[in-house]
Order: C-alpha cells, then sequence, then structure tokens
C-alpha cells in the first residue's frame, strides 16, 4: 500500500465509490432517452449484452491492471510495459476535457436545486413560476451566473478529493449513494402514480425491432456502447485509479459484476423517474440539457404546490450524481500526480496536488460556461459547441479507444497467467476464465471497434453505414 494515497477502509466503500463514479449525468438524462428513441427494449437488451460481453471484462481488465501496480493510470501503464505508457497519457487526457463540461452541468444542477429550494419558499431566488425554457435561456446565456455555479462545483469536488480516499471519497460516497437512492425511489413513486403515465413507460420499454433494420443496427449499437462507456467510466483510468486502493483479499471478478449491474439498475430507475412525468404532463421528451431543465422543470411547475419540493429533490439527487462522478475523474489526476512525485522521490502534498489540478479544470469549466451551449460568440471547432467538442474526444474516441487497445493488450500482449494471478489473489477462482479470455482478445475488440466507427461516423454525420 501506498502509504501518500491509503486503501479502502471496506469493499463497500470501494462498490459505493464506483458505483457513484457509475452513476452520473449518463445515467439520469442519456439513458432514459437513448433508450426510448433506440427502439426502447430492443436497445435495452444490446446495451445489456454489450455491458456483458464489452463492459465486464474491461472493467475487470482495468480493475486488475489498478490493483496489480497499485499505481495510478500513467504509472500502471508504464509498470506493465513501457510500450504501452502513452494509454496511461491518454487517460490521463479524458478527465480534463470531461470534467471541464461535466462541471458546468453539475453547476447547473446546483442552481436548479438551489431554486427550486427557494420556490418552496417563494423566496426572490426561486423560479417561481417563471416560463421554464426562458429561465433556462436566461441562466445558461449568463456566463457570470454559470460560471460560479461551476465553480462552486468544481470548489466542493476539490474539498472531498483533498479528503483522501478513505476520509474523503468513501467517506461522502457512503453516504450520498444511499441518499441517492432513496430520493430516487421518491420520485419514481411520484412519477408513476400521475394520471397518464404509463405513456412513458410505453415510450421507454415499447420494443421496437425495426430500429435494427438496414444500417440502424449500428447506429444503435453505437448509441449504446457509447453510453455503455461513459456510463460504466471505463476507457479512462478510473477503474484503475479506483482499483489501485483495493486490498489483495477482495475479489475483482465479483466487483466487477456488481457495478455495471447497478449502474444499470440506476439508469433503468432514472427513466421510470423521468420518462412517466413527462408524459404525464403532455411533454415531449427532448434530448440532452433541455430535457433535464426545461422539460423536467415544467413538468415540476405544472404539479402544483408539491412541484418545487420534487423539483428541490430530483436536482438535488442529480447533483449528487455528478459529483460523485466528478470526484473519481479528479482523483484520476491526483492520484497520477502522486505516483509521478514518488518516481521523484519528492514528498507529495494531496492537497496542493489537488488545488493545483482544480485550478486547471476551473480554467476550462470557466471556458465551456463562457460558450454558453454555443451563444457566447467563442469560435467553435469544427462547428461544434465546446461541451460537444470535448465530449467528442474524450467520450467519442479516446475512451473507446483506449479500452480497445487494453483489451488487445491483455488478450494477446500479457501473458495469460498475469490475470489469472491477479484475479485469483484473494484465495478464489476465476470463474469466467474462458469466456473473458475470448472477450479480450476477440468479442470486446470487434465490439468496441463497431462503437468507435459507429460513433465518429454519427459525429460528422459521414454517411458510412
Ligand atoms: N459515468 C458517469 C456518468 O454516467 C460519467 C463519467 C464518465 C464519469 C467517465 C467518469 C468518467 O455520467
Amino acid at each position: 500500500m501506498n502509504k501518500n494515497k491509503g486503501q479502502w477502509g471496506s469493499n463497500i466503500g470501494f462498490l459505493m465509490a464506483a458505483i457513484g463514479s457509475a452513476v452520473g449525468l449518463g445515467n439520469l438524462w442519456g439513458f432514459p432517452y437513448k433508450m426510448g428513441i433506440g427502439g426502447g427494449f430492443a436497445f435495452l437488451l444490446l446495451y445489456l449484452i454489450l455491458a456483458l460481453l464489452v463492459g465486464f471484462a474491461i472493467m475487470m481488465g482495468e480493475l486488475s491492471i489498478g490493483r496489480s501496480s497499485g499505481k495510478g493510470v500513467i504509472a500502471a501503464y508504464h509498470t506493465l510495459n513501457k510500450k504501452f505508457s502513452f494509454l496511461g497519457y491518454m487517460a490521463f487526457l479524458s478527465p480534463f476535457l470531461i470534467l471541464s463540461f461535466y462541471s458546468m452541468l453539475g453547476g447547473y444542477c446546483l442552481k436548479y436545486t438551489v431554486a427550486n429550494f427557494g420556490s418552496m419558499f417563494g423566496a426572490g431566488f426561486g423560479i417561481n413560476g417563471a416560463e421554464p425554457g426562458e429561465y433556462f435561456t436566461n441562466f445558461f446565456m449568463d456566463p457570470v451566473a454559470t460560471s460560479i455555479f461551476s465553480l462552486i462545483f468544481v470548489a466542493l469536488t476539490l474539498i472531498i478529493v483533498m479528503g483522501g480516499v478513505r476520509g474523503g471519497i468513501e467517506k461522502f460516497t457512503k453516504i450520498a449513494m444511499p441518499a441517492l437512492f432513496v430520493m430516487l425511489v421518491i420520485v419514481i413513486i411520484r412519477s408513476v402514480t400521475l394520471p397518464g403515465a404509463t405513456e412513458g413507460l410505453v415510450f421507454m420499454f415499447k420494443p421496437n425491432w425495426e430500429v435494427f433494420q438496414g444500417s440502424g443496427f449500428i447506429s444503435v449499437l453505437a448509441s449504446a456502447g457509447g453510453q455503455m462507456f461513459f456510463s460504466l467510466s471505463l476507457g479512462m483510468g478510473i477503474m484503475i485509479t479506483y482499483g489501485s486502493y483495493l486490498p489483495k483479499t477482495e475479489n475483482l471478478e465479483r466487483n466487477a459484476i456488481i457495478v455495471p449491474i447497478a449502474d444499470t439498475v440506476v439508469a433503468i430507475m432514472a427513466g421510470l423517474a423521468v420518462m412517466p412525468a413527462v408524459f404525464a404532463m403532455g411533454m415531449e421528451p427532448g434530448a440532452g440539457p433541455g430535457l433535464l431543465f426545461i422539460t423536467l422543470q415544467g413538468v415540476f411547475e405544472s404539479m402544483g404546490a408539491a412541484g418545487p419540493f420534487f423539483g428541490f429533490v430530483l436536482y438535488l439527487l442529480v447533483f449528487i450524481a455528478a459529483i460523485t462522478s466528478s470526484i473519481s475523474l479528479m482523483e484520476v489526476l491526483v492520484s497520477a500526480l502522486i505516483d509521478h512525485n514518488d518516481k521523484k522521490n519528492r514528498k507529495s502534498n494531496r492537497k496542493a496536488i489537488t488545488i493545483g489540478s482544480g485550478a486547471i479544470i476551473a480554467a476550462l469549466a470557466v471556458f465551456v460556461s463562457i460558450d454558453g451551449l454555443g451563444t457566447g460568440g467563442l469560435p467553435q471547432p469544427f462547428g461544434f459547441i465546446w461541451l460537444d467538442f470535448f465530449d467528442l474526444l474524450s467520450e467519442g474516441i479516446m475512451m473507446p479507444l483506449g479500452a480497445l487497445i487494453m483489451s488487445l493488450f491483455i488478450g494477446w500482449g500479457l501473458k495469460a497467467d498475469w490475470l489469472e494471478e491477479e484475479l485469483t489473489a484473494d484465495g478464489s477462482v476465476w470463474k469466467t476464465k474462458k469466456f473473458s479470455m475470448l472477450a479480450f482478445k476477440v468479442i470486446a475488440p470487434i465490439g468496441v471497434l463497431l462503437v468507435l466507427l459507429g460513433q465518429i461516423n454519427n459525429f460528422f454525420q459521414l454517411g458510412w453505414f
């Protein structure tokens, strides 16, 4: 154990942190909508198959690489094979890109939590019945307000990460994740008991196999696969970092099954919380920020006196989901930088390192906030708004590419008994050995490659498929 970093206090602490990383904005607004337009139950089925055939193996691979080296992402790859160090650097870059827009969106959630709280008492900072579309536009086009909320979000992330693995991340997620779950159940109960709620369930779950016809299959595969990588926090060193804090006595294979299952359950629950309410209020579900900040706010406003309360609970839970993901991204950076100091025989000051990385993130978050979803007048790279551009680079390209190379590396580059040794270190048997090796060698690389091509195709509208 690296005394500069520490370890999880318990396996449940690790699980709360890892599930906290996985459960984020991707589950709460990405999944329900993508599932609805991607063929409902047909999408869910494809998602589950991908999670089983690709996600599980990659999660297990990352946890093993982390625990066997006991290092953060750069040093972990370097220890395994110097030629593959570039994978570590690539994974190290992604958190900067993701945190830039994630912090802004987390800031939006904070703003809406506070505003709905204000509405409960008719306070001046409440929304108090303002037209939701107009309210949102006024907010996101205001660079000062969005920057301030983004910065508060970054600051809160820093405070938790500064507390360390056990005293900060584990302590926070062990309270936050159960709280999130309870809040989600409260919102679901309200949502599915609204008159007309079934239509939302139909939108989400009704199987539409036609989406698979012709080139549709690759498109849905790319959407489901991209969602899976993002949602499971794969391909960017988070599970390597979190795995490096696990003692040898814990079972990695079982953990690699539990995290995806919990993540998927929460994604489906998010759909149950969101879609029935949207349809019951006679609204159309939209994608992205509009769904969360306009449509849902509209739903709460049409709920009458109880609306602000449910709004407050929902935005608070989305905020918690976002911050438990953002601390995991930040920890990737901090952990890698502590290793760097260790290598140079320098003592590390976790607080200083966290603040240093946080300053860069803060600058990027302000930049994306000023872009104001493309309304801020900044030059647009390749015609993308900055949020989408950073998302494309990270989620669209670097995460799957990293996962693809890692999978081939584990499958073909490392000796088979390397993984076995790590997975059986706790005295257990590696139950899925045959299947997992096939997944690393063939299934995952093919799956990830299709996802990668599909995403590039969709983003740039290349018409390949
Ligand atoms: N998994 C998180 C979500 O679903 C996002 C995330 C992606 C977090 C990558 C960390 C790394 O929103």
